[in-house]
C-alpha cells in the first residue's frame, strides 16, 4: 500500500503495481500544508480521491474519513463514507480509533462498506495521545492494542493498518487476526506496508520518522532541475528554436507588408484599431 493524493501520484502508484492506494488524510500535511491532519475536510478530501480514482487501473483505493467527519455518529460515519464511494470513486474507507468507534465500522460494514481500521498512533488524536510517538510500548498498552485489534475485527473491518507501535506486538497481533494487517512503523511480520508516498520518494522537507525509508531524493531533483531552468529563462538560452513554432517566410513577408500599409487589426466582431 502507498499513499497518493493525485493523478499523477496514482498513476505512479499504478505503473508499479502496488496493491492499494491509500489516499491518505497525510494530504493535509503533504499536499495543503496543514501543519496536522485534523483540519483537512470531507471536500478537499472527496476532490483528492476523485482525482486518484480517475487514475485507476487494478490497485483497490482506500480514502481516509478526515476528523470529524465519522466520529460523532454512526450517520455521519454513513453519509461521509457514502459520498467517497458515490462520488469520489472509492473502493473502501479507512478511519481511525476503536472504541467509541466500533460502532461506526459496524455500521459501515453492514452498509456494505468496505472499511478499514487504524491503530497504534492515530494522528487524528495524536495530542491526546501525547503527540506523535510510538504506541504499546508498555505491556498494559499492548494488551490494550491486542484487545482493540480483534474488537476492530469483530465490528467488521477487512483490513487494520497499524502505526508506530512494536515490532514484535504488531507480529503477534498480526498472528492472531484473521484479517491482514498493514503497518506503518510495525515491523516486517505485518501482513502488507503502507508509507506516505512523499516521504518515500524524498518529496517533503524537513524530519522523517524513523520508519520512513526515503527510496529517492526526487525533492532534490526537482529544486536542481528548475534552479537550471530558471536560469537558462534568465540567461536567454531557453526556449530553443525545437520549443517554437514557425510561420512561412512568404506569410511573415506578407504580414510585414500588411503592417506597413496600416491594415487595421481587429481585436473583436465589428471594433478595429
Ligand atoms: O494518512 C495517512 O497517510 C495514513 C497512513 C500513514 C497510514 O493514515
Amino acid at each position: 500500500m502507498l499513499t497518493a493524493y493525485d493523478h499523477s501520484s496514482a498513476r505512479v502508484a499504478e505503473r508499479a503495481g502496488v496493491d492499494l492506494i491509500l489516499v491518505g488524510d497525510s494530504a493535509a500535511m503533504v499536499v495543503l500544508g496543514y501543519s496536522t491532519t485534523v483540519p483537512v475536510t470531507v471536500d478537499e478530501m472527496l476532490m483528492l480521491t476523485a482525482a486518484v480514482t480517475r487514475a485507476r487501473r487494478r490497485a483497490l483505493v482506500v480514502a481516509d474519513l478526515p476528523f470529524m467527519s465519522y466520529q460523532v455518529s454512526n450517520e455521519d460515519a454513513l453519509r461521509t463514507a457514502g459520498r467517497f464511494l458515490k462520488e469520489a470513486g472509492a473502493d473502501a474507507v479507512k478511519l481511525e480509533g476503536a472504541g467509541p468507534m466500533l460502532p461506526r465500522i459496524g455500521a459501515l460494514a453492514e452498509a456494505g462498506i468496505p472499511t478499514i481500521a487504524h491503530l497504534g498512533l492515530t494522528p487524528q488524536t495524536a495530542t491526546s495521545q501525547g503527540g506523535y510517538r510510538a504506541q504499546a510500548r508498555t505491556a498494559q498498552g499492548a494488551l490494550q492494542l491486542l484487545h482493540d485489534a480483534h474488537a476492530v475485527e469483530a465490528a467488521g473491518a477487512f483490513a487494520l493498518v497499524l502505526e508506530a507501535v512494536p515490532a514484535a506486538i504488531a507480529a503477534r497481533v498480526t498472528r492472531e487476526l484473521g484479517i491482514p494487517t498493514i503497518g506503518i512503523g510495525a515491523g516486517v511480520d505485518c501482513d502488507g506496508q503502507v508509507l506516505v508516498y512523499h516521504d518515500l520518494l524524498g518529496l517533503g522537507e524537513g524530519h522523517l520518522p524513523r520508519f520512513v525509508e526515503r527510496y529517492a531524493d526526487l525533492g532534490d531533483l526537482a529544486v536542481e532541475a528548475v534552479e537550471r531552468y530558471a536560469a537558462d529563462v534568465r540567461e536567454r538560452r531557453f526556449p530553443q528554436e525545437r520549443h517554437t513554432y514557425a510561420i512561412d517566410d512568404d506569410e511573415l513577408a506578407h504580414f510585414a507588408r500588411l503592417l506597413e500599409q496600416g491594415a487595421p487589426v481587429v481585436i473583436d466582431e465589428g471594433e478595429a484599431l
